[in-house]
């Protein structure tokens, strides 16, 4: 995927890439997962300061390049990301350097700021206490986003969990505008608005939780994996459910980011481009009753932890 950015020199996506959030994170398990998911063929990478994943992740790369699993580290696209306690304006510069050393990276193909959400700057802890949540400089902390482009240090620059709302406010104070808005999506919880919304802006848009994975409290377990509808597809077409849902996603033009560390799964989750979904399953897929699975579930409900987040854009289709 060709990604925008103001220097022009945005290396192209990876159509599918791996996730690395993983609660308890074990940095052996991350950092073997990782070179697992090389050797199955992925060559994009997520990550967030938030994760902890960013030390394994960097060292996985490092060791592949060593093992001439990859040529360069040119060879791989990694994703990281700014979290709240840092969406200061003087703060961001400092978190993706921290970020890079953390992965012995000079650059990231892409930086994200990670929430639409500011908490008071400190030590990161989550979920953060409401009582933490600051106004969203959304000007300042663009305009210091844009800098770490400038610098190099970041190919492309971006944004994620932005609503239309919220991409309003950075396309107006935006010299170089986001490339990529990477949201909760998957056959559940298809966002079409908010995906019209990034065709007609050219923002492309990356799908996190593609399965649905993430839980919070409340969420009603995985209704992706257990979908009726996706099992009848997948069985007419001889694959698995993830691999109907990843297919899907890739035919609506975004790009999943899935997390798996199981090595069969990882593969699975790769060989997804040599066949293709019916116009009927389309229909199908398009007919599904759509609910949020997690993340605005549990951060922005009126009992989740940001009840300060304007929830009246939260309808995305
Ligand atoms: P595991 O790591 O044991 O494979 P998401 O990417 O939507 O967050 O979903 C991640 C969850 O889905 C993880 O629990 C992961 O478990 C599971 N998962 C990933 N790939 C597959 C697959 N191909 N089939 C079934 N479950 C999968």
């Amino acid at each position: 995927v060709a990604l925008r950015s103001g220097s022009g020199n945005a290396r192209p996506m990876p159509a599918i890439g791996m996730g690395t959030a993983s609660s308890p994170l074990v940095p052996e398990t991350t950092r073997d997962a990782v070179l697992a998911a090389l050797e199955v063929g992925f060559r994009h990478f997520d990550t967030a300061s938030l994760y902890g994943s960013e030390r394994p992740l960097g060292e996985a790369v490092a060791e592949a390049v060593q093992r001439g699993l990859l040529a360069a580290r040119e060879e791989v696209f990694i994703t990281s990301k700014l979290w709240s306690m840092q969406c200061h304006p003087r703060l961001v510069l400092p978190s993706l350097l921290k970020s890079l050393r953390n992965m012995q990276l000079e650059y990231v193909d892409l930086y994200l700021i990670h929430m639409p959400i500011s908490l008071k700057p400190g030590p990161t802890v989550f979920p953060a206490k409401r009582e933490d949540a600051m106004p969203f400089d959304f000007e300042g902390v663009w305009r210091e986003m844009e800098e770490c482009h400038r610098l190099g240090l970041a190919k492309a620059i971006g944004v994620s969990n932005f609503t239309t709302k919220h991409l309003d406010k950075i396309l107006a104070a935006a010299t170089v505008p986001p490339a990529v808005n990477q949201v909760e999506l998957n056959p559940v919880w298809q966002q079409r608005k908010l995906r019209a919304c990034c065709a007609e802006k050219d923002i492309h848009v990356v799908a996190h939780s593609p399965l649905g994975g993430l839980k919070w409290s409340g969420s009603e377990g995985n209704a992706v994996l257990k979908s009726e509808v996706l099992a009848e597809i997948a069985k007419a077409r001889g694959k698995s459910i993830a691999q109907v849902a990843l297919r899907w996603i890739y035919e609506q033009g975004v790009s999943p980011i899935v997390k798996s560390f199981n090595k069969e799964r990882l593969k699975q989750n790769v060989e997804i481009f040599d066949w293709e979904l019916t116009k009927d399953d389309h229909i199908k897929i398009g007919q599904i009753p759509q609910k949020v699975v997690n993340t605005a579930n549990g951060m922005f409900s009126p009992e989740g932890e940001f009840t300060s987040v304007d929830l009246s854009d939260m309808e995305f289709f």
